[in-house]
Order: C-alpha cells, then structure tokens, then sequence
C-alpha cells in the first residue's frame, strides 16, 4: 500500500478525515504522541489498526473526541466525578475508562464491557475528529513494542506502506502517551501516569488507588487491570538498564563502561566522558518526557551495544518518564 503523506493545512486535514470517513487508517498528531486513527464505528479499519501494528489482540484502544457531548454516546453510567476531571483536565493528555456503550464495537476494547476515551488538545488532531464527524480510536503510531513515536518520521520508519496515510505534523509536545484511569472501578484507579499527574488527580479523586503494574513487574500469569501495562514496551532492540542514583554515582558508574550510550541530566552531562544523550533537566520532568521516547530511537541507531539510563524522579511527570523507562529496559534497574 502507498502512505500517503499529508501536511497540516486545511485540504489535508479534510483529506484524512475523508480517508478515516471511507474506513481508512491515518497517522495523526497529537499533543502526547502520534496516533493511528481509525473511525470506532468501522470494526474493519479496527481490525486494521491492529494488524499494521502487529498488536496483541487482547490490548484495548483509547477512544478520542474532539467534543464533551459526545461523551455520552461512547459510555454510559458516566460518574459525576467525570465530568469534573473532564472540565479540568480537557482537552489534554488525559483518558478516562468508562463503561462502554454498545455503540462502541467490542473489537475496539478487545472485548472488555469499558472504553477508555480521551479529548486531545492538539489543534489539528482536533479538526480531523471533527471534520470527520466520528470518534477515532487511536494507540500509538508505533510497531507494537516499540517507543511512541513523538516524531513523523518515526511513524513512517514503522509503518510506512502499512497504512493509508501520515499527517506530518510537528514534534509531540509531551512526549510520552495521556494518563489513563479508570473509573469503572471503586476506587478510581491510575493505570498508566502521563503529564496529568497522580498529584493533580488526587484533587479529585482523593482516594485515587496507583495500580501496582506502574511501577512493578506483573506477576507470570497476574491479571492486569490496564492490559497495555503487561507486555514489554517502549523497548529498543539495544539492551537498556534503568540506573538509580545520585549524579556523582552515575557519572563514576557510566564512564567505567564501553561500547555503551548514556542518556543523562544536563546537569551531569559535562562530566560524562562515554557517548551521551542528555534528555533534559533532572528538576524539570516535563523536559524529560518530551525528549525520552526519540532519544530511545536514537540510543538504538547508535551503535552502542548497551544503553544506560539515568532514572528520573518518580513525581510529577516524573513518574510517568520512569514507567516507560522501567519496561523500555525490560525492568531491569541497577541501583548505586
Ligand atoms: O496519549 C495517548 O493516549 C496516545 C495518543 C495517540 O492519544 N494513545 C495511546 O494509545 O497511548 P495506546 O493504545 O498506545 O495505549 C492505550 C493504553 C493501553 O495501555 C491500553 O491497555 C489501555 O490504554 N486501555 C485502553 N482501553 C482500556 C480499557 N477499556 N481498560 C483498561 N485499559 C485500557
Ligand atoms: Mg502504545
């Protein structure tokens, strides 16, 4: 199959939305990361997004929308506390899990009776949901397993010729994919941290349960609440390692090593004398989440036959950099 490339001006927009309208798939920006966009109503173009990620049957989609109003025909027993989160946190990197309305095939929840929607607040991701009239169910523009793509080029780099089209919009702002919750369960569940963090749900939902799969290695067999969180992820094919420490011990840690690549703070760079990436500021995560998922891709064309991470903080947005890191590096984490 051709992939069509498309820009962001207005024809191009109203072109994907004709393609996704006609039960085609398209990449798409967004502010998290890339998604691939098919109608939710078409269990066909569904069955497609799946197959040109090579994704596991069993993982759910992410439902998005460009209008509260729609809400109501993808879920329903809606709690009210929905309403508030969606007030203050759309649109934006945030996904609420729902009990699903009929209207939503079964297919696009890999059978499970709840729906994970979310609003993006990308501008032009925005205009295609509206100008198609549809919701789109979305995952990431990614070959199963790999990092997001927070850039075109690395949607086209998996999945060129694989779907119809590529809307080459801007680098993704945030960089790592929406907070997910689930409020299908009592109490409301965190099952994937994101820009909107614990910190700010907990305002909300006060008694806000972080699953447990965040930030620890699901049992062999353990049922998972988040099916997303089960499978090995965000992985380079280079072996990756997750370093916990201060400055000084990963400074003295990584320039003992060789043939490896290390992504570090800026703050330590300077004193790093092996191959290095810097991924941002240790005090600042956003800057972090922006940079971690193409500095993975990176690290992999390097050469370098191991890649070193230094872990982030695990607050804020912190935490959501240090669960792709912890499944990028297949939960393997060396502490100093
Ligand atoms: O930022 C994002 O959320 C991006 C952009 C494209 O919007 N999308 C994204 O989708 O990250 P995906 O498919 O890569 O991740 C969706 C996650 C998976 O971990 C999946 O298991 C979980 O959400 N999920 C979706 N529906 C669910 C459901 N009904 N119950 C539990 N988990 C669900
Ligand atoms: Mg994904």
């Amino acid at each position: 199959m051709l992939t069509l490339r498309l820009g962001t001006d207005k024809n191009s927009i109203l072109k994907a939305a004709e393609i996704l309208k006609d039960g085609g798939i398209v990449a798409i920006p967004t502010e998290t990361v890339y998604g691939l966009a098919a109608s939710s109503y078409n269990e066909l173009a569904i069955k497609n997004v799946f197959l040109a990620k090579g994704r596991p049957q069993d993982n759910p989609l992410i439902v998005h929308i460009a209008d509260i109003k729609e809400l109501k025909y993808i879920a329903e027993d809606i709690p009210e506390e929905a309403y508030i989160a969606a007030e203050k946190f759309w649109p934006g990197p945030f996904t609420m899990i729902l009990k699903r309305k009929n209207t939503i095939p079964a297919t696009v929840s890999a059978g499970l009776d709840t729906v994970a929607v979310r609003m993006p607040s990308h501008k032009v991701a925005r205009d295609i949901i509206a100008y198609s009239g549809l919701s789109l169910a979305a995952p990431s523009a990614n070959t199963s397993g790999k990092p997001s793509p927070t850039k075109a080029e690395y949607v086209l780099e998996d999945l060129d010729g694989k779907i119809d089209a590529v809307v080459m919009g801007e680098d993704s702002e945030v960089g790592v994919e929406s907070t997910v919750i689930s409020l299908a369960v009592n109490p409301p569940r965190l099952l994937r941290p994101g820009a909107v963090t614990a910190e700010q749900l907990k305002e909300i939902f006060p008694d806000l349960v972080v699953d447990k799969a965040v930030l620890a290695e699901p049992e062999k067999g353990e049922q998972v609440a988040s099916p997303g969180m089960k499978y090995k992820h965000y992985a380079p094919k280079t072996e990756t390692f997750l370093v916990e420490g201060s400055d000084e011990e990963f400074i003295g840690y990584v320039n003992k090593k060789r043939d490896i690549v290390a992504i570090c703070f800026e703050e330590e760079s300077f004193k790093i004398t092996v191959p290095k990436m810097v991924y941002g500021s240790e005090d600042n995560e956003a800057t972090l989440a922006h940079s971690i998922f193409s500095l993975l891709r990176e690290a992999d064309k390097s050469g370098a036959k191991e890649i070193y991470v230094h872990a982030p903080s695990k607050s804020g947005v912190g935490l959501a950099v240090y669960n792709r890191l912890i499944r990028a590096a297949g939960f393997k984490v060396i502490n100093l």
